[in-house]
């Protein structure tokens, strides 16, 4: 008898790096569910893996941000075999803690962690009925450093790099391959894009594309490695905010943060600004 199929999911698949993460699933023979908020041509875009890659494509149109949302994904779902679970939808953004929407905080706390968690539940055992089985989590540079005019972002990728770890082991007696991934800056929208070009030929240097990130990323996964730090400068950064004291860290990533929000061309309002 044929096996049934088995599938990857990534959640944010229509757009930035959940897109390129698609792209290198498909391109390494991989069926693919992808899961974004509608507005993205998530069908268009599977459309296109399906002819380029011959792989099989479900698309899920689903906001993080609905109550029923992981009704609805437990339900597309069912059916399905999965072995991969990609982690990456995520939301952040730079401003004054005090003047940020409570709305805005929620969104990120729903997106970036709750529904990481509960995703992740909801597949553990698809996952661990699979002889071997992978989940990758985006988290960020700035799980490594608390961040002023950040707050809630580098804390909410703290909780992901915590719980991935944690997930790792537990997991790893099952056959589930559990790894974090810590991107630093990547070119994904024009407010990110935006940010980036107020920063230094530091930050600049250290620049990813997209596709560079997913092939490190996914590469890294299938290797069983259990954190990701890709690329050069970005390594470099890290080995810094691990052996410099918190008390220098955060006072200078923070300025830098703040340079960039005084920085910014008023033709972008502050509460739009995006900073992941
Ligand atoms: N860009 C950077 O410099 C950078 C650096 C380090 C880490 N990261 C991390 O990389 C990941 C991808 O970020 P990106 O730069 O590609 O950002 P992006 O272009 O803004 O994409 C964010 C993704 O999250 C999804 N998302 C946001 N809100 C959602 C909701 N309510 N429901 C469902 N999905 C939602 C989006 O889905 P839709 O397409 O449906 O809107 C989108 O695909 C994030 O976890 C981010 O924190 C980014």
């Amino acid at each position: 008898m044929k096996p049934k199929d088995t599938y990857a999911v990534v959640t944010g698949a229509g757009k930035g790096l959940g897109k390129s993460l698609s792209v290198e699933l498909a391109r390494r023979n991989k069926n693919l569910v992808l899961l974004a908020k509608e507005g993205e041509d998530l069908f268009g875009f599977g459309a296109f893996l399906t002819k380029k890659y011959g792989v099989k494509i479900h698309c899920v149109e689903v906001d993080f941000l609905q109550e029923e949302s992981l009704a609805t994904v437990a339900d597309k779902l069912k059916n399905l075999n999965v072995n991969i679970l990609v982690n990456n939808a995520g939301i952040g953004g730079s401003m004054f803690f005090d003047q940020t929407d409570i709305q805005r905080i929620d969104s990120i706390l729903q997106v970036n962690i709750r529904m990481l968690v509960m995703l992740t539940r909801l597949l553990i055992s698809k996952l661990k009925n699979q002889t071997s089985s992978y989940i990758l989590n985006v988290a960020s540079m700035a799980s490594c450093c608390p961040i002023a005019y950040k707050s809630v972002y580098p804390a909410s990728k703290a909780f992901v790099y915590s719980f991935s770890k944690s997930l790792a082991e537990e997991l790893k007696c099952f056959g589930v391959h559990v790894c974090v991934l810590l991107p630093g800056p990547i070119k994904t929208n024009s407010e990110v894009s935006h940010r980036i070009e107020k920063q230094g030929w530091w930050v600049k240097a250290g620049l990813q594309t997209p596709t560079q990130l997913a092939q490190i990323g996914i590469d890294a996964l299938f290797r069983h490695k259990s954190v990701v730090i890709p690329g050069l400068i970005t390594k470099i950064n890290w080995l810094l905010l691990k052996i410099l004291p918190k008390s220098i860290c955060i006072p200078m990533v923070s300025q830098a943060v703040k340079n960039e929000i005084s920085a910014v061309d008023s033709a972008v309002p502050l509460k739009e600004l995006k900073f992941t």
